[in-house]
């Protein structure tokens, strides 16, 4: 069996021709006055290549065999199909089966199975249609992000995923430990962790910003892109505990800069996927949100509106709308908030800026009127904020008296305030999550199913 084999996306581009092998797993079949119609898929592309079987060309014995689920080879002719839809079909002499798929307990038998049903086979799931196509999509952005960044001379940089700093100063963070859970060491009535392996309490990363800060103030421009973790309980469709993020840090760059390369990033993406996946975005507009195509189209083509955070509470308190959360000057953006800023009123995506520092997190840089920070998050109509980012405080003083005023610990990040004592350059970032955008470019309403296997409170499971 050799890898340079054709994927089925190859043979449907063919021209007719004879002798070929086509491997898959079966995803329809139909039998008709002896004549047997197979639908293959190996997730190469969205269409199946339809095998026929000619009467009498197959063993009755292996044609049993040949259920939905089943993973197989045919062998046989390419020739032209007489249906629409396809221009080549497979005319089959030989079946050889690898794996069989029992029709009556195979879980995917049911068409139309709903999400929820889905996510509990996500061992499975992957082989529809739908997952399909958000799995070669998903590919094609992190993919794209590469090219982008590697284009403009940006370094990659692998950032740790166990870290001792809380990059957001949240506090929502999984502990990593070898202690024994039953029986941890004590000093002072609390756990001991200088006995734990890394001799200090250590963490899932939320973020890879703090040590990408150190790789701009050597490098430049660099980016990391990699898995980051949220501890908090929020089982909403729109957050997940274990999520990829894209971080890219730029030096002499401030947030006028930083909020253009989000948005050409942002752009890019749309770009991209627009001219690569054309089949699996035509499924989503079909099948799952009607209006994809055209955001995304329209997006592709406008500037972002950009607005304060305080002219932003200025449009809502004068929006005439209900919200569960009333707005005023200092709250945060609650999903409605943004929902409203950026679906009904301004109708494509918004930058929003200077928020209050006490809603954003103790490294973003501090405005002149010492209220507000340089902080700015991208929103998105369906889905509301898809980056978050700021400059980041350069001046050492000024970033110790925010790490304490935050009431943090100074001690982890005796490093992060290091890098301002020796050659602190101006600089900024931002991090995009990438399920987020996922849904976004798919029209897919729910976070766990644009993730392979999702992480949320109370399952872990796959
Ligand atoms: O706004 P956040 O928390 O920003 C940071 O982590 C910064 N350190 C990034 C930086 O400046 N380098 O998260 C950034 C983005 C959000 O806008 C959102 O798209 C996504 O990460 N995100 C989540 N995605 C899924 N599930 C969650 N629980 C998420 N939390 C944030
Ligand atoms: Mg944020």
């Amino acid at each position: 069996m050799d890898y340079r084999r054709n994927y089925i996306k190859h043979l449907l581009e063919s021209q007719p021709k004879q002798s070929v092998s086509a491997y898959g797993w079966v995803k329809t079949r139909r039998d008709s006055k002896g004549v047997h119609f197979v639908q293959i898929n190996d997730g190469s592309c969205f269409a199946d290549l339809q095998v026929v079987i000619p009467d009498g060309a197959i063993a009755e014995d292996l044609i049993k065999r040949i259920t939905v689920g089943a993973c197989v080879r045919f062998e046989g002719d390419l020739v032209e199909s007489p249906a629409s839809g396809q221009r080549v079909e497979l005319t089959a002499k030989h079946v050889e089966i690898f794996g069989d798929a029992d029709p009556v307990s195979y879980p995917l038998q049911k068409k139309g199975a709903s999400f929820e049903f889905l996510r509990e086979i996500s061992h499975l799931r992957v082989r529809g249609n739908t997952f399909g196509a958000v799995f070669r999509i998903r590919n094609e952005l992190s993919w794209a992000t590469h090219k982008f960044f590697h284009d403009r001379g940006f370094l990659y940089v692998h950032t740790p995923i166990i870290s001792a700093s809380d990059c957001e100063g949240a506090g929502a963070m999984f502990t990593v430990t070898t202690l024994d859970l039953e029986n941890p060491p004590r000093k002072n009535e609390k756990v001991d962790f200088a006995q734990d392996f890394f001799a200090r309490q250590a963490y899932l990363t939320v973020s890879g910003q703090l040590n990408v800060e150190c790789f701009a103030q050597a490098f430049t421009n660099c980016y990391t892109f990699g898995p980051t973790f949220r501890a908090e309980n929020s089982s909403t469709a729109r957050h997940l505990a274990e999520f990829w993020m894209i971080e890219p840090e730029q030096a002499f760059c401030d947030l006028e800069g930083n909020i253009n390369l989000a948005e050409e990033y942002l752009k890019y993406l749309i770009e991209h996927v627009l001219q690569n996946c054309a089949q699996d975005l035509a499924f989503f507009n079909q099948r799952i949100e009607p209006t994809v195509i055209e955001t995304l189209e329209h997006v592709r083509e406008s500037a972002f509106e950009r607005i304060t955070y305080t002219e932003a509470i200025k449009l809502l308190e004068q929006s005439g709308e209900t919200f569960e959360y009333p707005v005023s000057w200092g709250c945060d953006l609650q999903s409605e908030h943004e929902r409203y800023l950026t679906e009904k009123k301004i109708g494509k995506p918004v930058i929003v800026t200077d928020y209050p520092k006490q809603i954003k997190a103790f490294y973003m840089r501090m405005n002149d009127d010492e209220k507000t920070v340089r902080a700015m998050d991208v929103l998105v109509p369906r889905i509301g904020e898809i980056i978050g980012g700021s400059q980041r405080e350069e001046r050492h003083d000024v970033l110790l008296h925010r790490i304490r005023e935050a009431g943090l610990p100074e001690e982890p990040y005796w490093w992060y305030l290091d890098l301002r004592k020796y050659g602190s350059a101006p600089h900024s970032g931002f991090g995009l999550g990438l399920e987020r955008m996922l849904m976004y470019v798919t029209g897919m309403k729910n976070i766990r199913d644009v993730i392979p296997f999702y992480r949320v409170p109370g399952s872990a499971e796959f």
